[in-house]
């Protein structure tokens, strides 16, 4: 079990009525998946993943956490309007984040994973940044710096994944199933930042 469970953590909305119905289509959304190549197969892996890193998620969250405070262009988009970094705010926002890792590798890709995809998309997007922990830091991260820690987030995770004593197939699988995983969420992700048509 991580550290920081999360599915408690104020702002942490997953399956709830507070979050409204993604206007991508389950359809579109298993077109998605095979798109990314994310079978069944990958599906087992993943939940293998999970269980590798149920104890590490808070750490993995912890060393990018620390990647995005130590660069201006990452870090200014958590700052308030003093300049500063808003602490109150990430450490709101810290327990959802390392509820996602498990999230990824656990839930089904269901409604209401898919209605928490768009969800997070907004919450880094204009129509959804701060309002969840009512903060005054500026009102997006710009997607190009989402997909771009994207390679961060693909890439670091190997060695987390590494350090349970599997074989080196096994430890490939589970992370080219995460590289997937980590791909179909971003691409929903960037749905609330495209003009309509254009996703
Ligand atoms: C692949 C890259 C990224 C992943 C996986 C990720 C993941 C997450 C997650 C899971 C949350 C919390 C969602 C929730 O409320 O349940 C979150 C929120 C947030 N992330 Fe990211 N993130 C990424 C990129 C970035 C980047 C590059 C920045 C800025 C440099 C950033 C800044 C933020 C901020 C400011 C919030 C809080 C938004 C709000 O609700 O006001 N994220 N992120």
């Amino acid at each position: 079990m991580s550290v920081v469970d999360g599915t408690k953590s104020a702002g942490y909305d997953y399956g709830t009525e507070g979050v409204a119905r993604s206007p991508v289509s389950l359809e579109e959304l298993r077109e998605l998946e095979t798109a990314a190549g994310l079978g069944d197969e990958e599906r087992r892996y993943l939940r293998l993943a999970g269980e590798v890193l149920a104890d590490q998620a808070e750490a993995m969250v912890d060393a990018w956490r620390a990647r995005m405070g130590a660069q201006e262009q990452l870090a200014k988009w958590f700052y308030g309007p003093d300049g500063k970094p808003d602490e109150r705010y990430k450490a709101a926002i810290k327990p959802r984040f390392v509820r996602w890792v498990i999230d990824l590798c656990t839930r089904p890709f269901d409604q209401a994973w898919l209605d928490y995809q768009e969800e997070i998309g907004r919450r880094h997007a204009p129509d959804g940044k701060n309002a969840t922990d009512e903060a005054q830091t500026p009102p997006l991260v710009p997607l190009r710096y989402v997909l771009a820690f994207s390679a961060i987030v693909v890439t670091s995770a190997r060695e987390f994944l590494a350090r349970k004593g599997h074989s080196t197939e096994d430890v490939e699988r589970m992370h080219a199933a995460w590289t997937k995983a980590v791909m179909l969420t971003i691409t929903l992700w960037a749905r609330p930042y495209a003009k309509e048509g254009l996703w």
